[in-house]
């Protein structure tokens, strides 16, 4: 009954444990969830506002198919006053979540049996989109040294004739690194210099904490010809449901994937756009304010590791909400195909959530999200150093 293409799709692991912790509470039980890819917090009212005036003054009817021309200018304000960008709204491209974005851009640039480059560990959905459309993933290992960042090095060697594009994340879901400017002009350089294209995925862009944000696309004009810009309002503005992403790119490819989005789904909700739209307008000191708290939290986080569970290493995390933390030193102790289920597995009889690094495609870590109270967090790492110290004992 089901296409190969259906059957060739993963269970999303990190969709896994979220149902396994919806049961768990179902069934009375308390647990800590420190598994999440979403902010903690509500949507924002500045936000909100825009929702409630798209419904009560009927913006409901059929808009632009690349998205709302007013959100589109909205957007470019934004890519010129935070990033230096200077695009117009003909490059802009509105989809129905940062995760749409990525599919048609690489439906509007990439031909069946081209390679596109992930580096691992890599966020869960890129492999699945890329092959879904006929493309094949080419899985780069970064090297945990570096922190996960990838390099020239690690790159060269697996370039070929079909290379056609490569994906790079910044900040990084699962790692929670960032790449410095120097660090990201010299990985992109070179890969203009060999004619392949940058998808950016920028969605965590506002959530940085030790250096300024550097756009890929702001590198040099040379670099933003051949970059996608991928962002939204998921993460930053905590607007997950409202399912709002958005791609900067060269006119051609905006009009090609504008066309594609045409025939597929026209164009996102109308009064998602219409709060986004606000939430670029408006939310400027929400999105601070829970910049600052996740600040607060990551470095309580990095702190806790380092007096009291020094046994483990982590990535040092520099934007997103997520702590990569290496598990390794229990390999030895415990029997399982998968280190990283099994920690998981046994956090979760321990009542606390965290996401095994094997879904991401490094076994020896799990992902510790703090998008979460900071009584949530102090409670779950208490129970870690618990598990650590019994398991190495
Ligand atoms: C790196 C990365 N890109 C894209 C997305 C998807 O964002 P959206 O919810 O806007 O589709 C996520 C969500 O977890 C993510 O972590």
């Amino acid at each position: 009954m089901l296409s190969n293409r259906a059957k060739a799709l993963s269970p999303s692991i990190t969709l896994g444990i979220s149902a396994r912790v919806k049961t768990m509470k179902a069934e009375g039980i308390p647990v800590i969830n420190l598994s999440i890819g979403e902010p903690d917090f509500v949507t924002p009212d500045c936000a909100k506002a825009g929702g409630t005036y798209a419904i009560e003054n009927d913006v409901t009817k059929y808009d632009a198919a690349s998205g709302n021309l007013g959100l589109r200018q909205e957007i470019c304000r934004k890519l010129k006053d935070e990033n230096g960008l200077d695009y117009t709204p003909e490059q802009i491209v509105v989809s129905s979540g940062a995760k749409h974005s990525i599919t048609n851009a690489v439906m509007a640039t990439v031909n069946d049996g081209e390679e596109v480059i992930i580096p691992v560990p890599y966020w869960v959905s890129y492999p699945e989109i890329v092959e879904l459309l006929g493309a094949k993933a080419v899985l780069v290992q970064t090297k945990k040294d570096n922190g996960f960042l990838l390099t020239v090095e690690d790159v060269k060697d697996h370039i070929s004739d079909k290379t056609r594009m490569v994906i790079l994340t910044n900040p990084s879901n699962p790692t929670g690194n960032a790449f410095t400017r120097d660090q990201l002009q010299e990985l992109c350089q070179f890969l203009v210099d060999h004619n392949i294209l940058i998808l950016s995925d920028e969605i965590y862009e506002r959530i940085v904490y030790d250096e300024p944000f550097t756009s890929v696309a702001a590198l040099s004009d040379e670099i933003k010809e051949k970059t996608i810009v991928v962002n939204g309002l998921s993460k930053s503005a905590s607007m997950t449901g409202w399912r709002i992403g958005y791609t900067a790119s060269t006119v051609q490819i905006a009009k090609a994937m504008g066309s594609i989005q045409s025939h597929l789904t026209s164009h996102p909700s109308t009064v998602s756009m219409q709060a986004a739209k606000y939430a670029l307008r408006d939310c400027g000191d929400a999105i601070e304010h829970m910049r600052q708290t996740y600040q607060k939290r990551r470095d309580f986080i990095v702190d806790f590791f380092e007096k009291e569970l020094p046994q483990l290493s982590i990535v040092p995390p520099k934007g997103a909400f997520y702590v990569f933390a290496d598990m390794s030193v229990l390999r030895d102790k415990l029997t399982a195909e998968s280190l990283s289920m099994k920690v998981c597995e046994d956090m979760l009889d321990r009542e606390v959530a965290f996401v095994p690094g094997i879904g991401f495609g490094a076994d020896d870590f799990i992902r510790i999200s703090y998008a979460a109270s900071m009584d949530d967090i102090k409670e779950g790492l208490q129970r870690l150093k618990a598990y650590v110290e019994e398991t190495l004992r």
